[in-house]
């Protein structure tokens, strides 16, 4: 579970990703509010979504993520704190019925569903708090062979280095990810070390979650499952083809029945 700490070096590397934030950003524009953001953290996707005028309550599990939002709400204008609302919750159950014209699920927080029922779950509170005809939108990673094999045997074991982040203050912030498959469930255990290092001091946090893996057709049967209609699948946010298991999984559907 994110601390007041980890979401903050959570920022430090997620921030500068951007064509995603261009993708929602557009898709927002499209077809307008009020959208649901499921998994919305700290407002990386939202504050945008929000300046370009659409309303969206921004949900999620985590308080220190959403304190991470208010902070990054400050500065913004009121016509931008007005259009978001925020929400301690959980994507399976949250929201009214017919309640949003879109529904989004970012940057793979749908695959914090990590069970079958958990992904029915989610998709089918999608579809009941949808408008009749409204769209969903998510994207996730496929669990492709160069992923499962970093995750197998003794390689579960090794730290992969995710990037280091060095402060203007002089603090560095390292962060370093483990995965360890887990075949019979179809999960992933993913760990993820933090380093900061101030002065002469180091100070090193460990914290983990379990990721489902989803498979293309897998996310499709689960779509329709819950009643929607396959609109698009991209490999990416530029609309290229999905041909490979690499690839980014970005995906549009409707509310159809
Ligand atoms: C990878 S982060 C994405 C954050 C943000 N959308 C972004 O693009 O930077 C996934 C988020 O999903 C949230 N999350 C995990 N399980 C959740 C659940 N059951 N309901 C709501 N949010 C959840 C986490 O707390 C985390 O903030």
């Amino acid at each position: 579970m994110l601390t007041a700490d980890t979401a903050r070096w959570y920022d430090l590397f997620t921030d500068p990703q951007t064509a995603d934030v261009d993708w929602y950003v557009a898709r927002a524009r499209e077809e307008g509010g009020p959208i649901a953001e499921l998994g919305a953290g700290s407002g990386r996707i939202t504050v945008p979504m929000a300046r370009a005028g659409v309303d969206v309550h921004a949900v999620d599990i985590s308080a220190p993520m959403l304190d991470r939002m208010a902070l990054r709400l400050q500065g913004e204008a009121e016509a931008v704190h007005a259009r978001i609302e925020r929400f301690e919750g959980d994507m399976r159950v949250f929201g009214h019925d017919e309640a949003y014209q879109q529904v989004f699920l970012p940057y793979r927080s749908f695959l914090h569903m990590a069970t079958a029922q958990d992904r029915h779950q989610c998709l089918w509170n999608a579809w009941r708090i949808l408008k009749p005809g409204g769209r969903l939108a998510l994207n996730f990673f496929h669990p492709e062979p160069g992923v499962l094999q970093r995750a197998s045997g003794d390689q579960a074991r090794a730290w992969w280095d995710l990037g280091v982040h060095e402060g203007a203050d002089g603090t560095v912030v390292r962060c370093q990810q483990q995965g360890r498959l887990d075949l019979l469930n179809k999960v992933m255990h993913m760990r993820f070390r933090w380093v900061e290092e101030r002065e002469e001091e180091a100070r090193v946090v460990e914290e983990g979650f379990t990721a489902g893996l989803v498979f293309r057709d897998e996310l499709v049967l689960h779509l329709e499952l819950a009643g929607f209609a396959l609109e698009e699948v991209r490999g990416d946010f530029e609309g290229a083809l999905l041909e490979r298991a690499d690839q980014e999984v970005v995906v549009t559907a409707r509310k159809v029945s």
